[in-house]
Order: structure tokens, then sequence, then C-alpha cells
């Protein structure tokens, strides 16, 4: 890396001033550079004293007929997102890394029962040996596939060397590493997209197209959540290495997964696009389940016991976001009390309102209440995206996550191959994952408020519009 971590945040003038999270945060409720240093002028206490490099927004980074692919974690997810990207014309699967040999293998293995004629190399065995996978000077994306802690360390590393990077979500922890993004990928022109699969979900890309052609009037207020009963995975032994996950769990309080919930929501309000979010707040219910749960494997098990003296997550943690327009967004994070599977996606506006869980639905008259079903038919039809009606089937029958997940392997590869700005870029990423902890900070807090930085240094007023569900361009990749 060009700037070690310390020297970044000094030459930005972000250096001792809470952008490392909870116990950083909590001398103020401001998340921002510049106002905590009390002599800057007008403009510096709105976008703080970072200034952008170059506008990553709208960015079409030179077009790449053949993608060349590097991995790193080849864990449950790695493995999947490989077979889906190993399916998409012009894409050449370079290596694998893990730090397990055996999944490494087990992700080729994988690829030869599909009939994939990629041949990967594996690097594996050590927690750096990623970086010798960076350094490579053949692969143009880098694809991360690791426990959290892990994405912003090697995305930055990866753009330094280079490469366009896609993270699974969320990108980042702490705000430090958010600004690192943003830093890095505006200097090394490198996108750093985040893999937020929700975003190309069936029915919130027909709201989002909806929303644009102004069904909805003026958006009010919408509501996103991840509520999905996870327990059991949490404590599985097996199911993720070194069960990372559960130690999240028992070492953080807030809302440690809001991409989910909030991906097509701030798309429909064209956050960083004429839209920003400026302060939020968050509270969490007490743990009610996963120490018991620590306490109840710990009798038969003596390998839980380490975790029945930890403070684990509060069960449910509810944000609420203000934007700077005057809109408000709620989300929610719950996995473990035993509910049905939600994403709630609410849209409600001035005209109409519509939402996903527990079913599909949109109204527009409260008297009349939701639409029959013919009429949610017709209207759905109405507004289904052309993305979804170029590679909705195949995207249906390749599946991951009902198709989403293809349709947004497929979105990606298509934007490089054709040199079109990505649908998300740094920007969506550092902001989408700031609310990872400054929601830590709130709960921290007694549910006070803490605002945003504005990681667009102000270019959210004049960016144009984001994700491109009619195609305008590009849109000639197949699968193979
Ligand atoms: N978008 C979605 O719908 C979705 C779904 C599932 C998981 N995910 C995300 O995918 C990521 C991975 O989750 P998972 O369920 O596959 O976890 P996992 O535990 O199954 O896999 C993680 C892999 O990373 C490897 N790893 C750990 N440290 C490493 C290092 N230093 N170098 C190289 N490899 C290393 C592990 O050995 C493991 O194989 C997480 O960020 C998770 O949030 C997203």
């Amino acid at each position: 890396m060009k700037q070690s971590r310390k020297e970044f945040l000094k030459s930005a003038g972000l250096a001792g001033i809470g952008l490392t999270g909870v116990g950083a945060l909590s001398s103020c409720a401001s998340s921002q550079a510049g106002p905590m240093a009390g002599t800057d002028s007008p403009e510096e206490l709105q976008n703080g004293y970072y200034k952008q490099q170059f506008n990553m927004s709208g960015y079409a980074a030179p077009a790449l007929d053949q993608v060349r692919i590097g991995v790193i974690g080849t864990g449950n997810r790695g493995r999947s997102n490989t077979g889906r990207f190993a399916r998409i014309e012009g894409v050449e699967i370079k290596a694998l890394c893990d730090l397990k040999e055996q999944a490494a293998q087990q992700a080729i293995d994988e690829l030869k029962q599909n009939g994939s004629t990629h041949n990967p190399e594996v690097y594996a065995g050590s927690e750096d040996v990623w970086k010798e996978m960076c350094d490579r000077d053949d692969i143009d994306l880098v694809i991360i596939n690791t426990p959290w802690h892990l994405h912003a360390p090697q995305a930055i590393y990866a753009m330094e060397k280079g490469k366009h990077v896609a993270t699974e979500i969320p990108a980042a922890q702490t705000l430090e590493d958010c600004w690192m993004l943003v830093e890095t990928s505006e200097r090394t022109r490198k996108h750093c997209f985040q893999m937020t699969n929700v975003c190309y979900g069936f029915f919130e890309m027909v709201t989002l197209n909806m929303a644009r052609a102004g069904f909805f009037g003026e958006v009010i207020h919408g509501e996103g959540a991840y509520i999905h009963q996870l327990i059991s995975n949490k404590f599985s032994r097996s199911l993720h290495q070194d069960l990372w996950r559960l130690r999240e769990n028992a070492s953080r309080n807030g809302n440690l997964y809001p991409h989910h919930g909030l991906g097509t929501i701030a798309q429909i309000m064209e956050i960083n696009h004429g839209e920003s979010m400026d302060f939020m707040v968050s509270i969490s219910s007490n743990d009610f389940m996963m120490r018991d749960k620590a306490e109840e494997l710990a009798e038969t098990d003596s390998f839980f016991e380490k975790f029945t003296d930890k403070t684990f997550r509060g069960n449910m943690n509810t944000s609420i976001i203000k934007t700077k327009m005057g809109r408000t967004i709620m989300l929610q994070h719950d996995v473990t009390s035993p509910r049905p599977y939600s994403r709630i996606h609410k849209v409600s506006g001035t005209k109409a309102m519509a939402r996903a869980y527990p079913t599909p639905q949109i109204g527009n008259d409260y008297r009349e209440g939701w639409f029959s079903e013919s009429k949610f038919r017709e209207v759905e039809e109405q507004y289904t995206p052309e993305i979804t009606k170029r590679v909705g089937e195949m995207a249906r029958r390749m599946g991951g996550h009902g198709g989403m997940d293809t349709m947004m392997t497929w979105r990606l590869i298509d934007c490089l191959r054709n040199g079109i700005p990505l649908d998300m870029n740094v920007y969506d990423a550092a902001l989408w994952s700031a609310i990872i902890p400054m929601s830590e900070w709130s709960v921290a807090n007694e549910g006070r408020p803490v605002s945003f930085p504005d990681f667009t240094s102000g270019s959210w007023k004049t960016n144009k519009q984001g994700m491109d569900i009619q195609l305008e361009k590009g849109g000639t990749t197949r699968f193979v």
C-alpha cells in the first residue's frame, strides 16, 4: 500500500477524531471529519476535511473484453459466487484463495462437477496468502467472500494493486475503513462494488422502477430489514470458519447487517444521487437468546464455555435515518428470534405504497386496501424493468436467492465488459457500511443521534441517477 492507515488519516485530517467506531465516537455525537475540530469554514463543516480526488460516481473504467478473476474466500458464499461467475461469457477464473486448502480444493471440485473449463491456480494455507494472489498482474477483478473484518483490508490492498474489487457485504466495519475505501478507489480509479444482491431482487427492482416513474409520488418513508432466524447456524461448529459470525454477534451491538434492507430503499430515494443521509438513531433490545443458547450448549460441549461470559448483541436492533431532503428510513436487524424471514421492503409515498413482506402488495387508497391480485399483476408487469426482461428467466433458472445473485453477477460483468458505470460504487459501499459503527455508537449512547459523514464530498447534489435498471447501455453479455 502506498500510504499506511496512519499516514492517510493524518494527511486527510482525520487522525484521532473518531473514525474507528464506538469508543472513538463516544466523545461526541458526530461522525463527520470536520465539525469536531472547531475552526472549520462552513464548507469544511459540510464535507469534512477530506476533499474528493476524483468522482467515482458515474465512473466508467476502460472496457475489458475478458474479465480475469481472482477469488478470496471459498467458503459457503465464495463457492456459490465462483460457480455463478464461471457461467458468464468473457470471465476467466484465474485464481482461488482460501486460508484452508480444503476449501479452495472444494471450489475447484465443484467447478469441475459443473462441467466448467476454468482451471484456477490455488493460493492457500496462510492468513496473508491472498496478498500473493492480488500481486499477480493478470487479474482484473478480485471477488472477496471472507469474514467481515477482512473485507476492507483485502479490498484496499487489491485496489492498490490495480484490481477492481467486488466485495461481499458489508464492505467495511469501521468509519476509518469506509474512508480508506473511498480514498483508495478515487486515487486508483478502481471500482469498489459491494455485492448487495438484494438490489437485484425481482420485486425490489419493480418498486425502483415504479419510484422512478413517479408511481409513489414523493417518497416519504422506507423500511427495510434483515430478519432471518439463523441462531442454529451461528452456533454451528462446522458451518462458518472459526464461528466468525457468532464472534461478531458476541462482540458488537447494533445493526451489523443493514444492506439487505437498505439497498433498494437507498436507490429509490436516490441517496448519493441528489439525496443524502443526514443523521441516524439506533436502539437495541437486550439479548434474550444468544447467551442462553451458549449456556445450554456448554452443558454438553465445553467448547461453548468461552461464549458464556459474552455480552451478545441485542436480539432486535431498530435504527431510524433522516435524510437531508427530509425523508425517513427504518431499518431492523434480528437474526435470532423465531420470526418468518423478512426484508420488509416498504416504500411509502404521497400517492401510493408497496411492501414486499409478508407478501408483495401495492396500494394507493386506504378505503380500498391492497390492490387485488389481478391489479397487482398488471402493475407488476407494467413496471418490470428491462434488466429482468432480458436476463430474469435465466437468472431464475440458475438461482442464487431466487435468481437475484445471478442477476447481480451478470450485470457486474456486463458493465465491466462494456466499460459502463457500475450500479453501486464506493460511496454506496462506504455509506451503507457506515451504519454498522454508527448504530453501535448510538446503541451504546442511549439512542442519541449521530451525523453521517459525506463520503461524496458534496457531489451527491449533482451526481446523476444511480442504478440502470433499463439497461440503457450494455446488456450484450451471454451466459455460457
Ligand atoms: N449477500 C448474501 O446474500 C450473502 C449470503 C451469505 C454470505 N454472505 C457474505 O459472504 C461472506 C462469507 O460468508 P460465508 O457464509 O461464505 O462464510 P464462510 O465461513 O463459509 O466462508 C469464509 C471463508 O473465508 C476463508 N478465510 C478466512 N480468513 C481468510 C484469509 N485470511 N484469507 C483467505 N480466506 C480466508 C475461510 O477459510 C472460509 O472458507 C460474508 O461476508 C457474508 O456476509 C452474503
